[in-house]
């Protein structure tokens, strides 16, 4: 019993985890409900085999680890972590810690925290897909903090590190680790989906080619927009299907699924009443996707919009900054929800360290980020877009994401993020709205009653029916 940690779950990210734990120099136990699969990982594992300890049933596991013994699990979140705590609580002492590294939506681990009571448990967000769980993922802790501090020595050394800061961090109790990887994950499917309507200008408005498109996207990776989904993305668009030789981009069905981390995301922030719009659309976006049948009666019905856009109505200079615009205002909304939520839910959560552990090994690292730790740092509390490095990128940027959303209604291309990323922009900068047509609506038919710009509230209106 000499392993310093245990692992629950071979699939693709705990392996990717294991053998970085064993890669770092700890030894662990590892355990999979099927033992072959167990096997054929230790069996694969080459020279780090020696680190690990295959075990075949969970009594094995345990008395494998030495105590206090700390084990993550890594299985499909939801009832599937309920099991294997119910399966492994028992044979464990009233000292040793669960953890669960899966993506588990954060209520659920509130309520696991809670069950648990004074024994040990720990929620943490892990991200960066499969070669971020081998080689270095960004870590988001939740839990009692003194069971974070018992395992931070192995979550920091198998975390990524931007220059000498590990992007490990523990975030608060219960489930503010998962809280925060949901609001990372609904800011992935904004910054994709942004991405993806900058590729349809590309491809329908402007009529580039793949090949022209990727070198775009690698273009602009070398500048303000450096990031890994703006890398990839340009990866993808160059990518060649090995059966037909054509564009793999082509060949691939526009339906965009989900596990559910970004719809969670967009519910809490309704709950909360944070206004996150470009997530919403992110999702709203993937689900109506989906619709691949209705979409096609759709254009049988209405017919094909004329996508292309007139020559020189958009440069890909202006497309740049757009996105650019685009990126500022959706990481603005997710840093406000999270602001909103760490009141709400008595966490103090440390916003400018979030932007620090999202700087390296997670999906939305990029260069960015480094600027928006600063700006967090300046002033938790003040919205990203004004702060004083954003509100100037924004002052500069916006009027392209005017023209490209403008480009975009006038012919047809549907935009969902980005335009919800400049109506935000535009509602943010209006002192004078137009809710008070909707208090006027509201006082008239329910008699809700209204504050009035000379002071006081609750005042009715003289429509004469109340
Ligand atoms: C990450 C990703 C990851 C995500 C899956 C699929 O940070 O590594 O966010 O955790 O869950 O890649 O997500 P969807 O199926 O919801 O797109």
């Amino acid at each position: 019993s000499n392993a310093e940690i245990g692992l629950i779950g071979l699939g693709t990210m705990g392996a990717a985890l294991a053998l970085n734990i064993a890669d770092n120099g700890f030894d662990i136990a590892v355990w999979n409900r099927t033992s072959t699969v167990t096997k054929d990982f230790h069996a694969n594992a080459g020279e780090l085999a020696d680190k690990i300890t295959p075990t075949e049933t969970l009594e094995e596991l345990v008395a494998a680890i030495a105590e206090p013994r700390a084990i993550i699990l890594m299985v499909p979140a939801g009832q599937p972590v309920d099991d294997q705590i119910a399966a492994l609580r028992p044979l464990l002492g009233e000292n040793d810690l669960i953890i669960d590294a899966g993506n588990a939506n954060f209520h659920d681990t509130n309520r696991r925290a809670e069950e648990a009571g004074d024994l040990p448990f720990l929620g943490i967000g892990v991200s960066g897909g499969e070669e971020g769980a081998r080689f270095g993922p960004s870590i988001m802790g939740g839990g009692k903090r003194e069971y974070w501090d018992r395992v931070a020595h192995i979550l920091t050394a198998i975390s990524a590190k931007h220059e000498d800061t590990a992007c490990a961090t523990w975030m608060g109790e219960g489930g503010a680790g998962h809280f925060v990887k949901a609001v990372h994950n609904g800011i992935e499917y904004a910054d994709m989906q942004m991405i993806a309507e900058v590729y349809g200008i590309m491809r329908d408005g402007l009529g580039m080619d793949n090949a022209a498109i990727s070198d775009t996207f690698a273009k602009w990776d070398k500048g303000p927009l450096k990031s890994y989904l703006i890398e990839i993305s340009g990866k993808v668009a160059g990518a060649i299907d090995p059966k037909t030789g054509a564009p793999m981009l082509d060949i691939i069905v526009d339906a965009a699924g989900q596990k559910g981390t970004g719809r969670w995301t967009v519910i809490e922030a309704q709950l909360l009443a944070a206004p996150i719009p470009a997530i919403e659309a992110a999702v709203v976006a993937r689900n109506l996707s989906s619709q691949l049948e209705a979409r096609a009666a759709g254009e049988d019905l209405f017919g094909t919009a004329p996508r292309q856009l007139p020559h020189d109505a958009l440069s890909l200079d202006t497309l740049e900054q757009a996105l650019m615009a685009g990126k500022i205002l959706c990481y603005a909304q997710g840093f406000d929800m999270i602001t909103k939520a760490s009141e709400e839910f008595g966490w103090a959560l440390p916003l400018p360290a979030i932007a620090q552990v999202w700087r390296e090994g997670c999906i939305i690292r990029s260069d960015m980020l480094d600027d928006m730790s600063t700006a967090l740092a300046e002033d938790e509390n003040r919205n990203l877009m004004f702060a004083p490095t954003f509100a100037d990128k924004l002052k500069s940027n916006h009027d392209a994401l005017r023209q490209v959303v403008a480009q975009g209604a006038l012919h047809g291309i549907a935009l969902p993020a980005l335009s919800s990323g400049l109506t935000y922009f535009d509602a943010m900068r209006t002192a004078r709205g137009t809710a008070n047509m909707i208090q006027g609506q509201r006082d008239f038919f329910g008699a809700h009653g209204f504050a009035r710009t000379d002071g006081g509230s609750g005042h009715h209106g003289p429509w004469g029916n109340n």
